[in-house]
């Protein structure tokens, strides 16, 4: 699983590949590699570790001007992060170099075959198989050559290659792993990547590879092959992202300032889209047909990691105001269950980066089943979108540290209004009723930048747990899942061991493993399950857990248990995930800081995970 990029153009590639792996390293950075051709050989840079570390391998040649390179950013699954396994790989000969990113199945039986022709490795991956059965089979045409020994493939690929008998051509092509091709009005640069992540700050036409299809790119032209090696002619988009930019506006982290920008982001995920008159919501480039809107008779909401979280944050939203049932499914496993899909099944799949592969897989089992497939997502263009029928944007902006925090928010808020929308729709809810909740979501954001104010605070709190090795997070009812989000924020970035329980599971087998090194971080902000839930942190306290506690000013009885409280305004019910999410994404930062982790970029992790 990884991020591939490839550049033909004017400016210099090894430049341009090292920027448009930046822009991808989201999605692994166990390992990085370039290549290029110089004097009719292929010329590589490798390295283990992050891009910066490939970056100073290859800064003597990021001035000598080359007009092609392929580039590839890894996230390990078969295979250990070293050297030997990083991207690009090569035929025997060392005449082509290719990137890829998926998993190809059959590549033992392939390699037997190669090796019985006594072929030569230098890997276990894939990847070099691939690269080599290529070679296997050139005779001079490099596209002729590539698309026999894609035809043996089985599994799934983004590729791209070059061939050092070939310096003015990429080939590229994909299966089941996206690959986007962008590319300026004269083509004076011509870019493929993984994702339209990498074409940030450009201004693009762009397609989209599709199953099978094989781009080659020559002499500012790209033609585009079906599985028959017939030439189609494919519809562009334009891609404006000339005025985005990454940058940490002044913040330690990008974890730090998309903390801080939930406010922000909240908003404009309900911006333009409550009206409060009418007490009515309404989504832009929305596209649910009238009639299956009044129709559909379950949801199934699925997704993966944080986004899984917001989705059972939800669900009891939609059951309450649409009196149907709604389940949420971990995609990974959703693929694998009996259950009974439908075309009166909504499937809404929750996706910040759209390229999930165990979300892309759900989706296209429902879809073999007739289901309608709603996505919310943060990116537009991405491939989750694009397979799906219809799309709510998050508008949140480009999310870059790996632990969401922003895209968390935003999810709950968008799935809210989908709520109000639906129940709206169906006349279940009254237009009063609707207004009061909105008015309510509308107050989230200044009590966000609230809760933000309180940093010296929380940090301080923060250096008296992070002497722990193990927590355990608690909550009832809406606060289970928004413990699990917190718990996750504590793993992701502080490598501590962090449980999240329905508070009223301890009795039933974790209070065995109760005692005064493990504290119990006690989310105590919904209304309905107070009472019940400082009895159960009474339960912890009297065998010695040290107890932190959230809770809402107006609530009694918790100084009594509590070592530590951290105060937040009261919000209802429903509303209160937002300010315990704020203060868990808080804490798990400053812990992380005195922990000394790579808090962007936490080890083992990817952004966008995009295999199964
Ligand atoms: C990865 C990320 C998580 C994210 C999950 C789902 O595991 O590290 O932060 O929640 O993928 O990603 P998605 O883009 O589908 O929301």
């Amino acid at each position: 699983m990884c991020g591939i990029f490839g550049y033909i153009g004017n400016k210099n590639s090894i430049k341009e590949c090292l920027q448009g792996l930046k822009l991808l390293e989201y999605r692994g950075y166990d390992s990085a590699g370039i290549a290029t051709i110089q004097d009719a050989k292929i010329l590589s840079f490798k390295s283990p570790g992050k891009l910066i570390e490939l970056e100073k391998k290859i800064n003597i040649f990021k001035d000598l001007k080359f007009d092609l390179a392929i580039g590839h950013t890894r996230w390990a699954t078969h295979g250990s992060p070293t050297l030997a396994n990083a991207h690009p790989h090569f035929d025997e000969k060392l005449k082509l170099a290719i990137v890829h990113n998926g998993i190809i199945e059959n590549y033992a039986s392939i390699r037997k075959k190669l090796l019985s022709k006594n072929i030569l490795f230098r890997s276990e991956t894939d990847t070099e198989v691939m690269a080599q059965l290529i070679s296997y089979y050139y005779a001079n045409d490099l596209l002729k050559a590539f698309d026999k020994a894609i035809k043996e493939l089985t599994g799934s690929y983004a590729i791209a290659l070059i061939h050092a008998n070939h310096p003015d051509e990429i080939v590229a092509s994909s299966k089941e792993s996206p690959i986007v091709i962008g590319f300026d009005d004269n083509k004076d640069e011509i870019i493929i990547s993984s994702d339209p992540n990498a074409f940030l700050g450009r201004n693009l036409n762009i397609l989209f590879l599709k199953n099978n299809e094989i781009a080659h790119i020559k002499n500012k032209k790209i033609n585009i092959y079906d599985k028959n090696l017939k030439i189609i002619h494919k519809k562009t988009e334009r891609l404006n992202s000339k005025n985005i930019s990454f940058s940490k506006n002044g913040f330690e982290h990008y974890l730090l300032k998309e903390i801080y920008e939930q406010p922000l982001t909240i908003q404009k995920a309900f911006l333009g889209r409550i009206q409060l008159k009418s007490g009515e919501v309404e989504f832009e480039d929305f596209n649910l047909p009238k009639s299956f809107l009044k129709k559909f008779k379950h949801i199934i909401i699925t997704a993966c990691g944080t986004s899984y979280h917001a989705g059972l944050c939800a669900s009891n939203f939609f059951q309450k105001y649409l009196k149907i049932n709604c389940s949420v499914e971990i995609a990974s496993e959703m693929r694998f269950k009996d259950l009974n899909l439908t075309k009166d099944t909504l499937i809404i799949a929750i996706s910040q980066s759209g390229e999930t592969a165990d979300t892309l897989s759900a989706i296209r089992k429902a879809k073999e089943n007739n289901c309608h497939i709603l996505s919310i997502v943060n990116v537009k263009n991405s491939t989750i979108a694009r397979e799906s029928d219809s799309s709510i944007f998050l508008k949140a902006g480009p999310e870059i540290s790996v632990c969401s925090t922003k895209a968390f928010t935003s999810q709950i808020t968008v799935l809210y209004l989908l709520a109000i929308y639906f129940a709206r729709s169906r006349n279940l809810l009254e237009k009063k009723d609707a207004q009061i909740f909105l008015k309510e979501l509308k107050k989230i954001p200044n009590i966000i930048k609230k809760i933000l104010k309180k940093r010296k605070e929380i940090e301080k709190i923060a250096q008296k747990y992070a002497i722990y090795n193990s927590f355990f997070f608690l909550g009832r009812n809406l606060m289970y899942p928004t413990a699990m989000e917190a718990a996750l924020k504590l793993k992701e970035i502080s490598y501590i061991d962090a449980n999240a329980y329905p508070a009223g599971e301890m009795k039933h087998g974790p209070l065995a493993l109760i005692s005064e090194k493990l504290p119990i971080v006690g989310f105590c902000l919904n209304e309905k399950t107070y009472d019940k839930m400082l009895s159960n942190l009474m339960e912890a306290k009297a065998r010695s857990a040290p107890i932190l506690a959230i809770a809402s000013k107006k609530s009694y009885g918790i100084e009594d248990i509590a070592d530590d409280i951290i105060w937040v305004d009261k919000v209802i019910d429903d509303l209160a995930i937002f300010p315990a999410t704020i203060v868990g994404q808080l804490l798990a930062y400053f812990i992380a800081i005195i922990k000394k982790t790579d808090i962007d970029q936490p080890r083992n992790l990817a952004k966008s995970v995009t295999v199964e």
